[in-house]
């Protein structure tokens, strides 16, 4: 292996960063869960989430990733070397995310060709839910392959692979390039047209609306602060792996700020724009906003295409919408993806497109089970079980092993003696005292929350199988992987 791979420029950078920031979850992800979690009064903790921990976590990965370059499990073994399995438990998170992700992006690919001709009909719920998913009754029930979904999750993983195989330079970042400002053009013609629509605002005094009762309840919290994570692609080591291609003189601390204040101003726009439609169609059916919006999933491939169905020009913009999630899904994708492969390359001294064709293909193989009629409750488990036990922790060791076993200072020297301006001591305080507080909190009452009242109503097997034993067995296979050759170890 020659020389670590960099990126062209530094715009070309910090549009990958925002590129893998932005993804399904700011627009299918964020509005349903300010939904669920008492509409405005989400935004309280949201706010709080990205100030305390999503910008202090993101330079701390920047600095992290820039001063050892290397993927996740290398920086962390270079921090100190009996850490390499953080690293590794980080990756074993993308990679789980990566195998469902894919096929939400692939449900949005055939929705993006069903748009033309408002293929999902008049009743979307069952459309989706019976004709599309085949759904079966039970996550332990697969049923068969549903060959249109097979086809597009095939589709993704090809431009996947397609990217990552061409490298960092000429391929993430130049496909950033173009996705980016193509997705940006789309969210602005679509916002345009959304809170020009009748009955919009009703839609947005819903979404801003503060309930304080609601910022009480910890599962707000916990929800502000894993969409936050999950937001801006920390604590599963995609930011370590795209700062370590960064060259010797980079920013980061204004960076990490750029990459969170757009990601988190477009979640917002995002957020406008499905709420105004939203609120359209409640104003044109006669009905309170809370019974038009179905929650989860349901939102993105349920609701907005019934009220797309009732805009004027239906299919232009239901083609908008659902071509939006496909761009902001594959650069997520890639991201998610690259932090594997990059591990690997790492570790295994490896070349980039064997490995990077090794790894797709196993992904694929094992992203079938997501296309199966139990696909859909599979994935909500896993989703569950990956944001809630897997990021939630993961974050949490890589917090206080770095605050509090690690010279934390000296992160925060290497990253202001590169950048434009320089961040303060309340930079150590939130890593090292607020965040593990409130992270600590979460992480124990969600725990007790599962072990109470399992997951969803499913059955305690689906639970054990593609729950516990998911995120339990990452962690265990992260140590086998520290074990065997070092990073040291020259070829
Ligand atoms: N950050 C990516 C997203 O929001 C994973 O979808």
């Amino acid at each position: 292996m020659g020389q670590r791979e960099q990126w062209g420029t530094r715009t070309g950078f910090v549009i990958a960063a925002i590129g893998s920031a932005i993804g399904l979850g700011n627009i299918w992800r964020f509005p349903y869960m300010a939904y669920d979690n008492g509409g405005g009064a989400f935004l309280i903790p949201y706010f709080f989430a990205m100030l305390t921990a999503g910008i202090p976590i993101i330079i701390m990965e920047f600095a992290l990733g820039h001063k050892y370059k290397g993927s996740a499990p290398m920086s962390f073994a270079r921090a100190k070397e009996k850490w390499e399995w953080i690293g590794w438990w980080q990756v074993f998170i993308s990679f789980i995310i990566s195998i469902y992700y894919v096929v939400v992006i692939a449900w949005a690919l055939n929705y993006t060709l069903m748009a033309f001709n408002l293929g999902w009909g008049q009743d979307t719920k069952g459309f989706f839910f019976s004709k599309f998913l085949h759904l079966s009754s039970s996550p332990m029930q697969w049923g068969n392959i549903v060959w249109p979904i097979f086809i597009s999750t095939l589709v993704i993983w090809f431009i996947t692979w397609l990217i990552l195989f061409s490298g960092v330079k000429k391929g993430i970042e130049f496909a950033n390039k173009i996705f980016m400002p193509v997705l940006f053009i789309l969210l602005l013609i679509m916002l345009g047209r959304a809170v020009t629509l009748k009955g919009a605002s009703e839609g947005l005094q819903w979404l801003f609306r503060p309930d304080f009762s609601a910022i009480l309840n910890y599962k707000v919290w916990t929800a502000a602060y894993g969409q936050i994570f999950f937001s801006l692609s920390i604590c599963f080591g995609i930011m370590i792996t795209y700062a370590s291609y960064l060259p010797e003189k980079s920013d980061i601390n204004n960076n990490g700020m750029i990459t969170t204040f757009v990601n988190c101003g477009f979640s917002i726009l995002a957020g406008i724009m499905v709420f105004s439609v939203l609120g359209y169609m409640a104003t044109k059916q006669g009905v309170s906003i809370k019974d038009v919006a179905g929650a989860g999933v349901g939102l993105a491939f349920v609701t907005i295409p019934k009220a797309i169905s009732l805009l004027p020009g239906a299919k232009f913009f239901g083609t908008l919408f659902f071509l939006s999630l496909v761009f902001a899904g594959l650069s997520s994708m890639i991201s998610i993806t690259e932090t594997c492969v990059s591990g690997l390359m790492d570790k295994f001294k490896w070349d980039r497109k064997p490995t990077t064709s090794l790894f797709c293909v196993i992904g694929f193989i094992l992203s079938l089970v997501f296309t199966t009629q139990g696909g859909l409750l599979i994935l909500d488990i896993v989703d569950h079980f990956i944001n809630n036990f897997g990021i939630v922790f993961a974050g949490l060791v890589e917090v206080i092993f770095l605050s509090w076993f690690f010279k934390l200072d000296s992160l925060r020297e290497h990253a202001n003696s590169l950048s434009d301006f320089s961040i303060g001591s309340w930079w150590n305080f939130c890593l090292k005292i607020l965040t593990p507080i409130v992270l600590g909190y979460m992480a124990i009452a969600n725990l007790i929350g599962d072990i109470k009242k399992p997951y969803g109503g499913y059955p305690m097997s689906a639970l054990l199988i593609f729950g516990w034993a998911v995120v339990i067995g990452i962690v265990i296979l992260s140590f086998v992987m520290q074990t065997g050759r070092s990073f040291s170890d020259k070829n």
